[in-house]
């Protein structure tokens, strides 16, 4: 895809590159992540307005150190050097790094020196910044002066205005940097001279134009699976070749309680997209029957989802593509941490059966991040229950019952789950989690209920706070919020005498349970 103003972020392997890639764009201007060592095809590819580099754990006169190619910095474009990236122009350009003295870690007070320069416009004269970094600078490079300071670095902010290159010593793009996203929009408009016209009403418009050239009269199959990407990859590819879009949602019988109804009658009868819903239930409890390991679980649940997926496809003449939901997390390149190999993350598509069948990959949502996709759904008019949806493991309530998987098991905890989920929407709190949910144990206690003694099913309630899956923290949710669902729970589901609430971060726990 093509976009007037791109801007390069070239990762030296920090643990916030994706973060500085979603300050970009919500300026709405068009931005890609490449490894530092693929600096020179980016260029050539990407034309890019202007590139910024990323931190990195390394320090730049460390053997090995990752350093891009020295013919990056002869396109006359604007550059931002942050933390480690501007370590690099110092390193190259004629300044000086050393391990500082007295570290600076974490929060610091920055004062500025030059409040008439662009890429400081609008922001008081002194505030608080994120450092993540061992080294400073204590000469700068040829041609920069210092334009902020703290009391330990007299380098924190250094510009170059002629060749319009920038260094900060701290993290912009992290929230604890206050005015980050300003100098970040500083650098984007008054440096670099971008416009802010990467918008979804232009994403989307873009994407339907490409996808009707990729995909000519061809056929396309798309495998639906009741969340938020695969619903709205559906809408958008709809929008571009109609009834060339073969949906297919296999119903497994481990979802939530209502959910493949909501995504049936969303598709068919709001978008009047083609639909083939296999109902699988049976199949999927017969091939789990009497099984208790999660591995052995999943790898069931992903052959079984295959082959009846693969059964359907094949029935779909003229089909050259298969359509997904993946998202720019999954295909990002990432620059390793223990040295400067570069490691490709593995795609999530449907258990290679692309491969299987000769399809091609339509996956319009490669360049986006989730929340991004949220905005495209809205903006298609895709229902908020569905844009809204807290992530869902494709083996679904399987992996949340913790023995072997029955009907009886799955209606109960759909239940339970229904509940919880509908108190946190009509109560306020579903937006305010990434994720919640319900896990059943195997476990009996004694309990009682009027004067008869119960022995009966405990559940576990399960709400997490995250920003990517990767780590999350247990949600502190309101006591009477808890007792309140935990009642209605034990009153209204036949079978559960007991609920528990889940206080385990991830690491070294982690979201489910299997
Ligand atoms: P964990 O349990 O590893 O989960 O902390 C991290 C995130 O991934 C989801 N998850 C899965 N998603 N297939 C999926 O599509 C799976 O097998 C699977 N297992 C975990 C989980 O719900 C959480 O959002």
């Amino acid at each position: 895809m093509n976009h007037p103003d791109t801007i390069l972020i070239l990762d030296f392997g920090s643990q916030y590159t994706q973060l500085i890639a979603r300050r970009v764009r919500e300026q709405k201007v068009y931005c890609e992540i490449h490894p530092f060592n693929q600096a020179v095809k980016a260029i050539e590819n990407l034309k890019p307005k202007a590139i910024i580099l990323s931190g990195s754990p390394f320090s730049v006169y460390q053997e090995g150190s990752p350093l891009p190619d020295l013919s990056i910095f002869e396109h006359n474009l604007p550059i931002l050097g942050i933390c480690y990236g501007m370590q690099v122009l110092a390193h190259l350009f004629g300044g000086k790094v050393d391990p500082a003295a007295k570290r600076e870690f974490g929060k610091a007070i920055i004062s500025i020196k030059n409040p008439d320069s662009g890429f400081l416009s609008g922001l008081p004269a002194s505030f608080q910044v994120w450092m993540s970094h061992g080294d400073h600078l204590t000469a700068p490079p040829t041609g920069f002066t210092p334009i902020a300071q703290t009391t330990n670095a007299p380098f924190v902010i250094i510009e170059d205005p002629v060749r319009k290159w920038y260094g900060v010593q701290f993290h912009p793009e992290v929230v604890h940097t206050e005015f980050g996203a300003d100098l970040i929009k500083n650098f984007l408009f008054n440096v670099a001279g971008c416009q802010p016209t990467w918008t979804p009403e232009s994403f989307i418009q873009t994407k339907i134009a490409e996808i009707r050239k990729q995909v000519g009269q061809d056929q396309v199959i798309l495998g639906l699976s009741g969340g938020v990407d695969s619903t709205v990859a559906a809408v958008l590819v709809h929008e571009a070749i109609g009834d060339q879009l073969n949906c297919i949602f296999v119903d497994h019988g481990l979802l939530r309680k209502n959910e493949a109804q909501e995504v049936e009658d969303t598709i068919r009868n709001k978008y009047h997209i083609k639909l083939k819903v296999i109902k699988a239930h049976d199949l999927f409890f017969n091939g789990l029957a009497g099984v208790t390991d999660p591995e052995k679980k999943r790898k069931i649940i992903g052959k079984l989802f295959v082959d009846v997926f693969d059964t359907e496809a094949k029935k779909v003449e003229g089909a050259r593509w298969l359509g997904q939901g993946t998202l720019y997390p999954d295909v990002i390149e990432s620059v390793s941490f223990k040295g400067p190999s570069v490691t490709i993350k593995s795609h999530h598509n449907v258990g290679g059966l692309p491969e299987k069948m000769n399809l091609k990959l339509l996956e319009p949502f490669r360049e986006l991040f989730k929340d991004e996709v949220r905005v495209i759904g809205a903006q298609l008019g895709v229902p908020d229950y569905i844009v809204q949806r807290h992530p869902f493991p494709g083996p679904g309530l399987a992996i949340r019952i913790i023995s072997d998987v029955t009907p009886e098991k799955v209606r109960l905890l759909q239940d339970v789950d229904h509940i919880f989920i509908s108190e946190l929407k009509r109560q306020g709190f579903y937006k305010d989690v990434w994720q919640a949910f319900a896990v059943l144990l195997p476990i009996q206690s004694v309990g009682v209920m009027g004067d008869e003694r119960t022995y009966e099913n405990t559940v576990v309630l399960r709400a997490v706070t995250s920003v990517d899956g990767m780590t999350a923290d247990w949600a502190k949710l309101d006591y009477d919020f808890l007792g309140f669902v935990s009642n209605r729970i034990i009153n209204e589901v036949k079978g559960v005498n007991r609920v528990a609430y889940d206080i385990s971060s991830k690491p070294p726990a982690t979201i489910e349970w299997e």
